[in-house]
């Protein structure tokens, strides 16, 4: 239990409320009284509910909420102090706020010295080395300027240059481990059974590419070979404190500007190609570094521009995981954040960042810098023509097909349709039916029935399915409000894009999108509003945001979310199905429970000027109760289909 569940179990809220000079009066299951808030002293529009540990005034101030929110409503506090005030009370212990320790800001900055280093050491060996210098000249045509401006250097063979230059000028073993500089053996010398560790440069005969993130600070190296048949042929720094490849973009410290001056942003996939695009006068241009594309890289980019091109290449891990996507529903974004370069996850940011994405493919199986090295004028038409994401999955997916075919205008459609559903603007969504309809030849009509492809789901064994879900009805029977909702908030914590796929749905249903006001307990309250104003803006990545915002709240309560969502291993579209069909049973449940007690209410009450307000809230609720029902029977008959 964490320790805001604790302090609400333990805190009687009729007590509390009694203590705050409320006199309760017990009305069934339930209590009334006057409300504290509002000065009406003639009519009890006060409701506790003991059991789920909430109130509500049904009067003026329709508000409601948990033990926290009273006490920060009755004594002007933040929610901070609530909770100190209340796990005093219940005896319960907070855990400190954390702040950043100056202690580890000073650790990264010697690691990026450390890396600076390195350049200036790897620099010295390439210009001693004729060979590799050629190379970088003559085959990759790169001048002196743009070597010395991307720090390119060389890493001699051997497995302890590095080690002997840096430990003689003073930098620990350790050092060069946390900054990935080094790689460690355990060897187990077998005739004296002594257990030793050895450590040797990680970096051996390679063209060294410093990786800075987009401030400029240093944050590891790319390391590319010089011997056809080392493998890999890129080595990367590995993910140390100040390396986190979901989070950099190689070469955004060079394009931010540029590509704020063209408000347009290229991502190609090699930091070869980066290289050569900016030397070629295409500055706006920046890579991710041999791993899927991420959101946070996304919102990066969008600090700067709303529109981006994927320059993809041809035949390649790339431009196949567009399609790829298409064919399974275990997209990209399944694994935290990434979303590959997959038409689906790629979609979906791109309407929940407000981003323009565009996809520019190469020709003749040649990559960004063999193109700029044949006609400098080429990249710039074909990142004009870069196509939409939807026209480009369709586009690729004719190529070399008869399309006067049934069956493959069939299979066609079936893999575009659900690209076409999925997007948010009804006016696109038409554009594109009549563009698939036009590539077919055939009547946009004949698309209603066509069966989407069923998405090949990964399936969990069975047992741990079934176990997982009985323990979860358990629980959600002990107190069915706090559970759901503190569900709800855990898989938009850890899923965020969902919110905005929930936003539609309800949408459809003719709902209103989810609200803070959906939430009766205050942590939850707080939690989602951090998660909706985190996915509104985009000045930081998410969990960067959220986290920092709830830091500042208390540790408990995002640990709290964490822990909930942890276990959440359903394939996507079970975790939405449920997320949608939980957000409807909370409505509904709340509107049923003040509906009930609007009407003891209403028979109390001899005003007939409140009685008509009460009156008028009862219909509203009713009207709402008939719309969610609705929904839920669209919701299964949806999930029938
Ligand atoms: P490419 O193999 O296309 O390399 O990998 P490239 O950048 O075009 O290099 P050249 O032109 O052959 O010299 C594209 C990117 O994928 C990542 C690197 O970021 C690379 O720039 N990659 C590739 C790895 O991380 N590891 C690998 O083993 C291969
Ligand atoms: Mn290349």
């Amino acid at each position: 239990m964490s320790t805001i569940d604790e302090i609400k179990a333990k805190i009687d809220i009729v007590d509390l409320v009694s203590e705050a000079g409320v006199k309760l009066r017990h009305a069934g299951k339930n209590y009334t009284g006057f409300c504290p808030f509002h000065d009406n002293k003639h009519t009890p529009a006060f409701v506790v509910w003991p059991e789920s540990g909430t109130w509500r005034c049904f009067g003026q101030c329709n508000e409601g909420g948990d033990i926290f929110k009273f006490v920060m409503k009755r004594e002007g506090l933040e929610f901070k102090d609530a909770l100190n005030k209340l796990a005093d009370r219940a005896g319960v212990k907070v855990e400190s706020f954390v702040t950043e320790k100056p202690e580890i800001k000073e650790a990264h900055e010697h690691l990026r010295a450390l890396l600076e280093d390195a350049i200036i050491f790897y620099r010295t060996h390439l210009f001693n080395n004729k060979d590799i210098l050629a190379y970088l000249h003559e085959k990759r045509g790169l001048t002196d300027a743009t070597i010395e401006t991307f720090g390119l250097g060389y890493a001699p063979p051997g497995y302890d240059n590095l080690l002997k230059n840096f430990t003689a000028k003073g930098y620990k073993e350790q050092d060069l481990i946390d900054a990935g500089m080094v790689s460690v053996r355990e060897a187990d010398d077998s005739r004296n059974t002594q257990h030793t560790t050895r450590i040797y440069d990680k970096f051996r005969n390679r063209i060294m590419i410093p990786i800075r993130d987009e401030n400029g600070k240093m944050a590891g190296f790319g390391a590319r070979i010089v011997d056809p048949n080392d493998v890999p042929k890129f080595l990367n720094s590995p993910e140390t404190p100040i390396f986190t490849k979901g989070h950099i973009l190689y070469g955004l410290d060079r394009a931010r500007k540029p590509i704020r001056a063209a408000d347009q942003a290229v991502i190609v996939e090699g930091y070869l190609d980066v290289i050569a695009l900016h030397q070629a006068g295409y500055e706006n241009v920046v890579s991710p570094m041999g791993t899927a594309l991420t959101e946070d890289q996304l919102r990066l980019l969008k600090r700067s521009t709303r529109r981006i091109v994927l320059a993809l290449d041809p035949d390649t891990a790339g431009q196949k995981a567009v399609l790829r996507g298409l064919d399974a529903a275990r997209s990209a974004m399944d694994r935290e954040g990434e979303l590959g370069f997959d038409a689906r996850g790629l979609l979906r940011n791109e309407a929940r960042l407000q981003a323009d994405l565009r996809v520019a493919s190469m020709p003749d199986d040649l990559d960004p810098d063999e193109i700029v090295a044949r006609d400098k004028d080429e990249w710039k038409r074909l990142i004009e023509n870069a196509k939409p994401i939807v026209t480009h999955v369709m586009d690729s997916l004719a190529i070399g097909q008869n399309l006067n075919d049934a069956k493959v205008k069939n299979q066609i459609a079936a893999q575009v349709l659900p690209l076409i559903e999925d997007l948010p603007s009804p006016l696109e969504r038409d554009t594109y039916r009549q563009a698939l309809a036009r590539m077919l030849r055939v009547d946009e009509r004949s698309f209603v029935g066509t069966q989407a492809q069923v998405p090949v789901l990964r399936r969990k064994p069975r047992g741990a399915d079934q176990s997982q879900r009985v323990e979860k009805t358990q629980v959600v029977a002990l107190n069915p409000t706090l559970r759901i909702e503190s569900y709800c908030v855990g898989v938009l914590f850890r899923k965020p894009a969902l919110l905005y796929r929930l936003d539609r749905t309800l949408q459809e249903f003719g709902l209103s999108a989810l609200a803070v006001e959906d939430f009766e307990y205050t942590d939850h309250q707080l939690v989602f509003g951090v998660i909706r104003m985190a996915v509104e803006q985009d000045e930081k990545d998410y969990h960067h945001y959220v986290l920092s915002h709830l830091l500042e709240m208390s540790s408990d309560v995002s640990k709290n979310f964490l822990a909930q969502a942890e276990n959440l291993e359903h394939v996507e579209n079970k975790v939405f199905e449920e997320l949608i069909s939980f957000v409807i049973d909370l409505r509904r449940m709340k509107a049923l429970t003040n509906n009930l007690q609007l009407r003891f209410l209403m028979e109390e009450e001899q005003d007939e000027a409140i009685k008509k307000m009460y009156q008028e809230q009862s219909s509203q609720l009713a009207k709402l109760i008939h719309n969610l029902d609705q929904a839920k029977k669209k919701l299964s008959l949806k999930r029938q289909m």
